[in-house]
């Protein structure tokens, strides 16, 4: 019985060494995270809040919004890292190689601060590629997408408020998951429409519609010259 005891007892104390110890990694682990997104933030207003805005919001025809919600619920921090890094060629979105790999990731810490949506980021890149017809893609594209992201995707460049999904800094980095998702949701607050369901704004596409536009944007990534 007395052995029982003794038994349990040393049971609580191991419970509490245990307790105590995930406490305090906890701890550890949130001062880091909390330490690199002061970083970051410190870096992102030396380096990019002049075109990106205060927060991230933004400036229609100068640079996407990087603290938007369905951006950050479905970018990967590949996504990101890269585009951040490698810059987005033949566009005013430069390349931060500079900033060195911490400096990239502490930035993207201080972005994801900003998250209010689920991140469904993984699921979203693993999606099929898209499969349609690119003359079909090429026909929507150029009724509905040509006017806010220039005729050949040029983007802002073309005096459009979209950004430029028809050059390779973009298309090289996107998936055709994240493609697909930003096409039928849109991104709220900005002109970016969703273009599927009850709430789409200019037109009401289909999967095969918007698989189609994928398939054509991609098809101008060969097609454009690349020298810039
Ligand atoms: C001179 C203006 C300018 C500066 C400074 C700048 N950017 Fe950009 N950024 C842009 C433009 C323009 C684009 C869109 C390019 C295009 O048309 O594809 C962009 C796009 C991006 C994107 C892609 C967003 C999306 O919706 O896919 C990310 C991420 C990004 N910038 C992060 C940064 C970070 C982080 C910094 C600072 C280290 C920075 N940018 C500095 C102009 C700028
Ligand atoms: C009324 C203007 C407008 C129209 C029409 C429009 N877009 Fe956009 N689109 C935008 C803007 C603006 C953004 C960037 C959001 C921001 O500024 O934060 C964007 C962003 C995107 C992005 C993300 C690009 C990136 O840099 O991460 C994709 C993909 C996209 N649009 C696809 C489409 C497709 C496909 C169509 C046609 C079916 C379309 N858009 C029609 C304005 C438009």
């Amino acid at each position: 019985m007395q052995a029982l005891r003794l038994f349990q007892g040393t049971n609580q104390l191991a419970l509490l060494v245990v307790l105590l110890g995930i406490s305090f990694s906890a701890t550890v682990v949130s001062a880091a995270e909390s330490a690199s997104i002061k970083m970051g933030k410190q870096l992102y207003e030396e380096n990019c809040i002049f075109c990106h805005q205060e927060s991230g919001i933004g400036q229609v025809g100068v640079a996407p919004s990087l603290t938007n919600k369905e951006l950050l619920s479905t970018a990967t921090d590949k996504f990101l890292i890269e585009t951040i890094r490698d810059g987005r060629d033949g566009t005013s979105m430069l390349a931060f190689n500079i900033l060195g790999t911490s400096g990239v990731q502490a930035i993207v810490a201080y972005l994801r601060s900003y998250e209010t949506l689920p991140n469904r980021a993984a699921e979203v890149d693993k999606q099929p590629d898209a499969f349609g017809d690119p003359r079909l893609g090429k026909q929507w594209y150029e009724q509905i997408c040509s006017t806010c992201h220039g005729m050949a995707g040029e983007g802002y460049e073309a005096g459009g408020s979209g950004t430029a999904i028809g050059k390779s800094g973009f298309l090289s980095k996107a998936s055709d998951g994240f493609i697909r998702e930003t096409t039928k949701r849109g991104r709220s607050n900005t002109p970016m429409y969703g273009f599927q369901g009850p709430t789409a704004g200019l037109a009401d596409l289909g999967d095969r519609e918007i698989d189609d536009i994928i398939v054509y944007l991609r098809s101008l990534q060969t097609h454009l010259p690349t020298v810039e």
